[in-house]
């Protein structure tokens, strides 16, 4: 048993996760042309399972070919991609990791492959900026659709047998442009209050339970960085509604609306999921620049969020979570097949 939280059990609904680190999503683009699992991530993703990460978040999954982030994304589109990431799970799970699934849709951002191919949706025709191209405003039957699709990926994610969902609400894809005022001037009732560009959130929420019964994240773009945009203070609201609706813990991360280039530091946005932590008492993952063990424990010691999501550090060491234990002078369990000429060596 640890003396740190980090590397404490934690129980979240049913699941219960080995410790409290996460590998935050994060875009690889090596799936295949289809969007199937290639042999590449099965090694990627597996090398952190067995480096004892608590929790492996897969890229963000396409809920929509049109909708990719960018090209060669793990794909949720279709049934045929339930059998591969079935694979992977079970692999990732024979190496004692949990998975979760991130679902998007990449919005005014989507990938297209040719110009022209086909166009990108939006909740407004507004680009991120003058070098990008003008998305098409969705329609109401449009709307209605994405919010199905998102459903439909849930339920492959549940024949999958991932352990988490997460809807990706941020870095300014499709959902994050229904929440922020800069990028969602509807007059409908998806636009206007806040109230109205969270309806379709609210809408996915419900219809991804209609099929997926476990554990359910949000990741968020807590601060949008520009004036008219949204603010970590606008999300005590946001989060008040996604508690109701069911969510279980709020992963705030930040930016992405935007074209403003982002002022990054250590733990530098914790600050927002210990705001809604404490004002909509939900859980919250802290992510962003948190690189070492003591960081990490920091922010859990101190009830500012409930688990630390790692992404660039954990693409250089896949032992991050070895590396935390030792700034934090813990030990971890070691893969069997490292014991095998003493284990001392492995955490000193
Ligand atoms: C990312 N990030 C990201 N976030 C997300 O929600 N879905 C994704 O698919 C991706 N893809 C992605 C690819 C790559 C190569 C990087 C570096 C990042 C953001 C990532 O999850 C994380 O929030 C940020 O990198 C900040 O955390 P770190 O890297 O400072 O620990």
């Amino acid at each position: 048993m640890s003396n740190t939280m980090l590397l404490s059990p934690f129980q979240i609904g049913d699941l219960k996760l080995k410790n409290r680190v996460v590998m935050s999503p994060m875009c690889m683009h090596a799936a295949d042309e289809d969007g199937e699992v290639t042999d590449w991530l099965t090694t990627h993703y597996t090398a952190r399972a067995l480096g004892q990460v608590g929790l492996i978040f897969l890229e963000s999954l396409a809920i929509n070919k049109k909708g990719m982030i960018g090209p060669n994304d793990i794909g949720i589109w279709a049934d045929k991609h339930v059998a591969g990431l079935k694979k992977l799970i079970d692999k990732i799970h024979s190496y004692g990791a949990k998975v979760g699934a991130q679902i998007s849709h990449g919005g005014r951002l989507s990938y297209v492959p040719k110009e022209g191919d086909y166009e990108r949706l939006a909740p407004s025709a507004i680009p991120l900026s003058e070098d990008f191209p003008i998305p098409r405003a969705l329609t109401i039957p449009e709307i209605k659709e994405l919010v199905a699709e998102f459903g439909q990926a849930a339920r492959r994610a549940k024949e999958a047998g991932f352990d988490i969902l997460e809807i990706h609400t941020a870095h300014g894809y499709m959902l994050n442009e229904f929440l922020s005022p800069l990028s969602n001037t509807r007059t409908d009732e998806y636009g206007g209050s806040q109230e109205n560009r969270y309806r379709i959130l609210s809408e996915i929420i419900r219809e991804v339970k209609n099929y997926w019964d476990q554990t359910l994240f949000v990741r968020i773009s807590s601060n949008d960085y520009k004036e008219g945009g949204n603010i970590p203070e606008d999300f005590i609201n946001y989060a008040k509604w996604m508690k109701a609706d069911g969510i279980d813990l709020i992963d705030c991360s930040s930016g992405g609306i935007a074209a403003v280039k982002v002022n990054s530091y250590p733990n530098y946005q914790v600050g927002a999921a210990e705001l809604i932590k404490k004002e909509v008492d939900i859980l919250t993952g802290a992510v962003g620049l948190v690189e070492t063990g003591k960081q990490a424990e920091e922010i859990l010691r101190n009830n500012r969020a409930d688990l630390v999501f790692v992404g660039r550090a954990m693409l250089r060491d896949p032992f991050w979570v070895r590396s935390a234990a030792v700034d934090l002078k813990e030990e971890i369990d070691i893969p069997v097949e490292y014991t095998r000429y003493g284990s001392n060596w492995f955490v000193n």
